[in-house]
């Protein structure tokens, strides 16, 4: 047997037993309470981050909590060969609140997408499309599983795990006339596949005229408009789905992280054109549409809904854009500030990588994504106090770390 390679061994692991796939801060976070969170050795942070726009309700909603006791205590898991009453609870809410048809349910983001996927290949050979394909966009994320790494428009993402899966063709985000060519070359093409707000890649936001011409010729070609709204759905943007800003609908929309206020949910919610395309047979997933996730999705629903949450991201979202745009407005080294309710990307002109380490220095967490982006996902209840703290954290040390002489790009 080869002697382990030392190089691809972690340095020092705190967590000597699990798998090295990610670039961690060195602490550990043992509990929470609406936007706060503390470690292990007791310091407290503002949580700008919400687990990745998964923590809708903040820690230890006081309603979710006994919610999820209470199904707990009723019953976690049953297999879908049974009728599932809370799964057609929270299909028909999605359903209502997207004016959509029908939902599956899954337990991530890249399985919803994953599903997303097989509906528009299927969709195309029921129509007699030998080898169909997919619209993918530069700079998405949808996962990380071969097929959605493959959709995916990050090398970084897809190296190592060639061969691709194929059926894809790349454009340009909002570039009209880039798909305009693809439809009068490509005949096998089936559907669109693209984030309203592109979230890894750094908050790039699709505009609105470029989601109608995407409707309009979804129409015209009979493909399928497939929106991932796994990070930018939910309540983000101050609408349910960030699509409904355009007034437009997809066929088909991939949803997960918010929907279940951190249980594990994914969900793919279609319209009439998309909803049959799947049988019995067709597709499934042992634990998608669990009871105890369903009644996460019902009671994250609820909740926002009863506390106004829509209403509160978009206003405490405009309180932090305004706030990093009056105390950034001096720093040469700000590219863009990008807020969508509480999607919020700080552009810098180089990578900042580290910013993580000293925002969390400073009891805050934060993101950076696409090397030169600061990413603020917030739990949906963050205030407009606990906005004005994020500003008065965050802004010194982008200001402070602008002003230092650049170390490496
Ligand atoms: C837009 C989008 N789609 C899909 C995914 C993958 O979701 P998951 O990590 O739950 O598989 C992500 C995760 O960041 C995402 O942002």
């Amino acid at each position: 047997m080869n002697a382990p390679d030392a190089a691809r061994l972690p340095a020092a692991a705190a967590t000597p037993h699990v798998m090295n796939t990610y670039g961690r801060l060195p602490f550990a976070l043992s509990h929470g309470r609406g936007c706060r969170v503390w470690d292990t050795d007791g310091r407290e942070y503002l949580d700008a981050l919400g687990g990745i726009a998964v923590n809708t309700l903040g820690h230890a909603h006081p309603r979710l909590v006994p919610a999820l006791q209470e199904q707990i205590g009723k019953m976690i898991h049953c297999s879908n060969y049974y009728q599932p009453p809370l799964q057609e609870q929270l299909a028909a809410r999605l359903c209502e609140l997207s004016g959509l048809s029908n939902a599956f349910f899954c337990n991530s983001g890249l399985e919803a997408n994953e599903a997303a996927l097989k509906i528009a290949r299927k969709f195309g050979h029921d129509k007699g499309i030998e080898r169909p394909e997919i619209i993918v966009y530069e700079k998405a994320f949808h996962g990380r599983s071969i097929a959605t790494l493959s959709a995916t428009g990050n090398a970084k993402v897809q190296a190592g795990f060639g061969p691709l899966v194929e059926g894809f063709v790349r454009v340009p985000l909002n570039d009209v006339a880039a798909i305009e060519e693809v439809a009068n070359t490509r005949p096998g093409v089936v559907a669109v596949f693209l984030e309203v707000i592109q979230g890894e890649g750094g908050i790039n936001a699709t505009t609105t005229e470029y989601l109608r011409a995407l409707r309009r010729l979804c129409d015209e070609r009979d493909w399928l408009l497939m929106l991932d709204e796994v990070q930018c759905g939910i309540g983000r943007t101050g609408k349910w789905f960030a699509h409904q800003w355009a007034g437009i609908q997809p066929d088909v929309m991939p949803l997960a992280k918010g929907l279940g206020s951190g249980v594990p949910i994914g969900a793919v919610i279609c319209g009439p054109r998309a909803a049959w395309v799947l049988g019995p047979g067709n597709h499934g997933s042992t634990f998608g549409g669990n009871p105890l996730a369903m009644r996460a999705g019902i009671e994250t629903l609820d909740i926002m809904q009863a506390d106004g949450l829509l209403a509160n991201a978009a206003t405490v979202g405009a309180a932090l854009v305004a706030g990093f745009e009056r105390e950034l407005a001096d720093s040469p080294g700000i590219v863009e500030i990008r807020g969508h309710g509480l999607m919020i990307g700080i552009e810098l002109d180089r990578s900042c990588g580290e910013l993580l380490g000293a925002a969390a220095e400073a009891g805050l967490l934060i993101s950076v994504t696409a090397e030169r982006v600061v990413r603020l996902l917030p739990p949906l209840i963050l205030t407009l106090a606990e906005a004005s703290e994020v500003v008065a954290i965050l802004a010194p040390l982008i200001r402070d770390f602008l002003a230092a002489p650049v170390t490496s790009e």
